[in-house]
């Protein structure tokens, strides 16, 4: 008596990582066991309008081309535009915009497959916390707190995490710096190379790696064009490990993978446009570094107050043999051979399994957020 249920990916979206975006939903609609689920696309133009992607652009893509999936592969955010509304018993109506009357799909939860802000850092979770919809992920919180360097090293911080040293400072501290000796003093107990990042990004977008400080001025500006916070960080020499968390209340570490880099860090041009897999999983490491990547990739996961999944990265300092989180991503790269599911296929995880685990955690946080929104009854 099992029924179908209606999952909605939503993709696209405002922000550097929308056609990265795109390639997830596809992979996680191709994905979806069709015994449990059957999915509704809805794109997110970058004007932050929502379309309705016609459900015969989503069957023909579906089934994916003979010679397996390619990276080219992407959902195209095209259709009519259209209003969501939630209903009293949780469910997403969706119709056409100023045509409230007329549902053309409804939906029992929805799955976010967009990277960055907007969709990764808190505000389309609030969205669909008003619509009082269930969705797989991280909630508002985690995803504004994981979106934000300067506020995710403090969560760290306060629970005894290794960081690397840093210092941040807004627009207005920058502006009000009255010569270069005031601006270099922002960062003076910092050694060289720092890497210098808005405190808001993604994908390596307005982080630069610089040597001295006549490099500091031009690289704060760069960062400041992309949020009004900037955070300034010792560079650290060494290998780059990732790992999965995924779970709810008792999360799970996944393996520990390692990306190969070039050049000194890992920018945009090798994220998006490397020739080759920089994917190593997993990484050979002692089992005593490993492990301590996954006891601090869960350490990570709960200072930030995660649900249901999150990539914890880490610079690796082998000779002094020393481990720092760099950051946490509540919205990693998603697509089938993407880091986070290629870590959990190693200990056989499959796609499809992890994205109805995730669904499942959604529907156990939907449950939760109920039964602590209703009083308990008084004792009689
Ligand atoms: N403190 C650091 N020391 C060495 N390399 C760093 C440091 N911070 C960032 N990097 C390099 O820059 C890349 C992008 O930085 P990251 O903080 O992960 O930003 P993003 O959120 O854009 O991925 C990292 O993958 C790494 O290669
Ligand atoms: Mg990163």
């Amino acid at each position: 008596m099992s029924s179908i249920r209606h999952v909605a990916v939503m993709y696209g979206g405002p922000s550097a990582e929308h056609e990265v975006s795109c390639s997830s939903a596809l992979s996680i609609i191709r994905a979806l066991d069709p015994e449990r689920f059957a999915p509704i696309a809805i794109g997110i133009t970058r004007e932050r309008g929502f379309v309705l992607t016609p459900s015969h652009v989503v069957e023909e893509l579906r089934t994916p081309p003979t010679g397996g999936l390619a990276i080219e592969d992407r959902l195209p955010v095209t259709g009519i535009e259209v209003e969501l509304r939630g209903t009293p018993d949780g469910r997403l109506e969706i119709s056409e915009l100023g045509k409230p009357q007329d549902v053309l799909a409804e939906a029992d939860l929805v799955f976010p497959a967009l990277h960055g802000p907007f969709g990764e850092d808190g505000v389309l979770q609030g969205v669909l916390e008003t619509l009082g919809v269930p969705y797989a992920g991280n909630g508002v919180r985690a995803s504004a707190v994981g979106m934000d360097k300067v506020n995710m090293k403090q969560a760290f911080i306060a629970e005894g995490i290794p960081i690397t040293p840093h210092r941040w400072f807004d627009a207005g501290s920058w502006a009000a710096a009255p010569d270069d000796a005031a601006k270099a003093a922002l960062v003076a107990d910092l050694t060289f190379p720092l890497f210098v990042k808005p405190a808001s990004m993604g994908s390596s977008i307005g982080i630069s790696r610089i040597e001295s400080v006549n490099e500091l001025a031009a690289a704060v500006e760069e960062a400041l064009t992309h949020d009004f916070r900037v955070i300034v960080e010792q560079g650290v020499t060494g290998r780059e490990l990732e790992c999965s968390v995924l779970g709810g209340f008792q999360p799970e570490a996944s393996p520990v993978g390692e990306v190969t880099v070039h050049g000194g860090w890992f920018d945009y041009q090798q994220k998006y446009h490397g020739t080759e897999d920089p994917m190593i999983v997993p990484a050979v490491l002692s089992e005593t570094v490993a492990e301590e990547v996954r006891a601090l990739s869960l350490a990570a996961f709960s200072a930030v107050g995660c649900w249901g999944l999150a990539r914890v990265d880490f610079l690796y300092d082998e000779e002094a043999g020393t481990v720092f989180v760099n950051e946490l991503n509540t919205l990693p790269g998603f697509t089938a051979h993407s880091m986070y599911p290629k870590l959990w296929n190693a200990v056989g995880l499959d796609y499809p399994s992890l994205i109805g685990r995730l669904i499942d955690l959604a529907d156990e946080r939907a449950a939760l957020a109920v039964r602590m929104a209703t009083p308990a009854a008084p004792d009689a």
